[in-house]
């Protein structure tokens, strides 16, 4: 059998450790063999490679000048793969039986400013995988997941809670067969010796970590420990029960897969070692190579170098020079929000995406500011580029430290926020680009092209579930405080995604802190926000319930041009409702669709929702319930919800906020 070990050297050792133990470094072991299939490699570091073939680096991976293997950066929705470039014999050819196996390896994560995906050690059956970044972690993809042909064992060090794929924590190590949702997981530790009290690690402490991976294939058992030095702790972190040989291939290829998403990490590994049927050779995490964190995209200059007096003025000068022409246009970071994700712009990127926010790329103007429509590098074909100005410091800050939470907001029926950049009194907001505008747009004002019932009732349904995942599917309650149909964005499929969620709280606050005001639009606005001014989920129904009313009657919720019965949409439905009349108020241009129940449906569907008293209406479960026609609306809609206030000062009332 052939071992080959390819040692390198760390960077400041380098000339000395040449001079005196060249020969020694550059060792090569060739043990007579039958064969030329390898049982292990070992590099201490990847600089001076002996075979610099043997390893193969795909996507993004990079090996770097002090010899640390990088497998991504911080850019987002990037993947990076490492192989050992030959495949593993890891079954025995005879009984077909999975060989043991062990690995060790020394690994870093650096967090952008908050960290993206993870990275795993995989065992594959290829070297070509179609995987996806993100969540995926470029092991897998949306397809394939859970697919028996995979053939696919990964050991992932997660750093992102993905509720998809049922993980744990946002700090977890797991085992993976086939598919992302692990058969097994931990949150990140380790177990000092001689003490059974779990230490807690943080896989993206920007530290170097060891872990340990050891399969043995007569207990049929995977081993996983990692620790914040080479001192290995003797429980595992970690510990599976399988026969992995009805997972694996008789030839397999190892190596590594790391990936980015919205948010992103740099992902390195220093050493790695890896033996069949034996313990792999020990790493001494001293003698590898360090990396360093990626310069976050806001440093302070620092001149290091000895000048003369003369030189120093001169040195002195032209930095103040260069700042006073740079602080025209950068932007000035303070300390909290480095610790805002997700991706953070700099102004000048987004003004450079946007053609200078020209009128050219103007989609809009909305409550909150301009919408432009920008091109980023790296990026989706369009982004959208939300331009909101705002003079209350509180509220902005209280804003931003909703947004690393706003950002990990991922569901098919809300407007993806990619990221943000703060200018002073300007917040610009990055968001997915919708194709198809508003629904607005194509509900009022004889627009040119009309939705269908069938469009419609899609558009509602998808809204209905962006909100109950705002509502229930994340780790905090998220309260939208502006549904409305402006806000309702279609995309290329004429899905219905909800955009701008949290942003009203923005505004809630006014220069005055410890004062509330409401805000909103009127007609969406649930009554007792008047008195109480607090938003609840429940004053979101009350704004969805005017939602469905005015997709079903293609008119605004406050019509100042209707005839003053039929001025505020939901007490004209009421009364319609009362006398028995209700398909008078159904929008003209849906007259000889066949939908009339369904169409019924959710105007009292509606009315429902928009009941005076906040505990008489559904929950958004029980809304997505009714909408999929798995529960039956009650029989008697309960007291009417008329809007008790005097239409005229609500109106005043109204203008005064805006
Ligand atoms: C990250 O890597 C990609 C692909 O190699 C490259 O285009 C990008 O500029 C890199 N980003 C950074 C921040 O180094
Ligand atoms: C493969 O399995 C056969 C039958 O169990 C056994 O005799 C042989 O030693 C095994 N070979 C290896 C390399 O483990
Ligand atoms: C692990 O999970 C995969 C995919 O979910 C499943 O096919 C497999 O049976 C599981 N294996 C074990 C041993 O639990
Ligand atoms: C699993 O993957 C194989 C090969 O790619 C494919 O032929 C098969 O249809 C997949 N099975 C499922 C259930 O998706
Ligand atoms: C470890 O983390 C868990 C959960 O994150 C926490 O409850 C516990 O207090 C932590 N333990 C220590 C010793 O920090
Ligand atoms: C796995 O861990 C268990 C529990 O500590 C231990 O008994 C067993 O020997 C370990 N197996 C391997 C292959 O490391």
């Amino acid at each position: 059998m052939l071992t080959i070990f390819a040692h390198s050297l760390s960077p400041n050792t380098t000339w000395k450790m040449l001079r005196i133990s060249l020969p020694l470094l550059l060792f090569l072991i060739v043990s007579p063999s039958s064969s030329s299939q390898p049982t292990e490699f070992f590099f201490s570091g990847f600089k001076h490679l002996i075979d610099p073939n043997s390893l193969t680096l795909a996507d993004v991976a990079e090996i770097e000048k002090n010899g640390v293997l990088r497998l991504t950066n911080h850019t987002h929705f990037l993947q990076g793969h490492t192989f050992y470039s030959s495949p593993f014999k890891f079954k025995n050819s005879t009984d077909g039986r999975a060989f043991s196996f062990s690995t060790t390896f020394v690994f870093g994560i650096a967090p952008d400013l908050i960290s993206g995906d993870g990275f795993a050690f995989i065992i594959t059956p290829s070297k070509n995988l179609k995987a996806s970044s993100g969540q995926y972690l470029g092991m897998l993809n949306a397809a394939d997941l859970g697919n028996l042909s995979n053939h696919l064992v990964g050991i992932e060090f997660d750093t992102v809670q993905n509720l998809e794929f049922k993980d744990i924590d946002d700090n977890h190590v797991g085992i993976d067969i086939n598919s992302l949702v692990s058969n097994a997981s931990v949150a990140a530790g380790y177990y000092r010796q001689g003490s059974s009290t779990k230490q807690n690690l943080s896989l993206k402490s920007g530290k170097p970590i060891q872990a340990w991976i050891d399969y043995d294939s007569i207990d049929n058992v995977i081993n996983v420990t990692i620790a914040p030095s080479s001192k290995r702790p003797t429980t595992p972190i970690l510990s599976f029960h399988v026969d992995l040989s009805m997972f694996l291939n008789e030839f397999m290829y190892v190596g590594f897969s790391a990936s980015t998403g919205q948010l992103a990490s740099s992902h390195y590994v220093l050493g790695w070692s890896f033996k069949i049927n034996g313990q792999a050779q020990t790493l001494d995490l001293s003698s590898l190579p360090s990396f360093s964190r990626p310069p976050k995209k806001h440093t302070a200059l620092t001149v290091g170098m000895s000048v003369s007096s003369a030189n120093l003025v001169l040195i002195v000068l032209s930095v103040v020079i260069y700042f006073m022409i740079k602080m025209k246009n950068v932007d000035m970071v303070e300390d909290w929000e480095l610790e805002i994700g997700p991706q953070r712009y700099t102004y000048h990127e987004l003004k450079q995406a946007t053609d200078g926010f020209s009128n050219k790329t103007l989609l809009g103007q909305g409550g909150f500011g301009r919408v432009y429509k920008g091109t980023l590098k790296n990026s989706k074909p369009y982004v959208a580029v939300k331009r909101a100005s705002h003079e209350s410091k509180q509220g902005l800050r209280e804003f931003m430290s909703e947004i690393s939470s706003l950002g990990q907001l991922r569901h098919r029926n809300l407007v993806q926020l990619l990221g943000w950049c703060r200018r002073r009194g300007d917040l610009l907001l990055v968001y997915d680009f919708m194709a198809n505008g508003s629904l607005d747009k194509l509900l009022f004002d004889n627009p040119k092209t009309t939705l269908n019932w069938d469009h419609r009732f899609r558009i509602v349904k998808g809204v209905a579930s962006g909100l109950l995942y705002l509502d229930e599917g994340y780790e905090q309650i998220v309260i939208h405080r502006d549904i409305k149909a402006s806000n309702v964005l279609l995309d290329d499929e004429l899905n219905g995604r909800l955009g701008d969620f949290g942003l009203a709280k923005l505004y809630e606050h006014d220069s005055n802190p410890g004062t509330t005001r409401v805000v909103g639009t009127l007609g969406y606005l649930a009554p007792e926000l008047f008195k109480t001014g607090k938003a609840t989920t429940s004053s979101d129904v009350y704004a969805f319930g005017a939602l469905l009313l005015e997709v079903a009657c293609g008119r605004r919720p406050v019509e100042h041009k209707a005839l003053p019965e039929e001025m505020v949409l939901v007490d004209w439905v009421w009364e319609k409702y009362r006398q028995g009349r209700m398909v008078d108020v159904v929008d003209t241009k849906l007259q000889g669709q066949n939908n009339e129940s369904e169409i019924m449906m959710v105007l009292k569907l509606g009315l429902i929702c928009s009941n005076d008293v906040p505990a008489l209406r559904p929950s958004m479960r029980q809304i997505v319930l009714y909408l999929d026609g798995e529960a039956e609306l009650p029989e008697n809609l309960g007291p009417p919800a008329a809007f008790d206030g005097d239409v005229e000062e609500a109106l005043m009332l109204h203008d005064s906020l805006v």
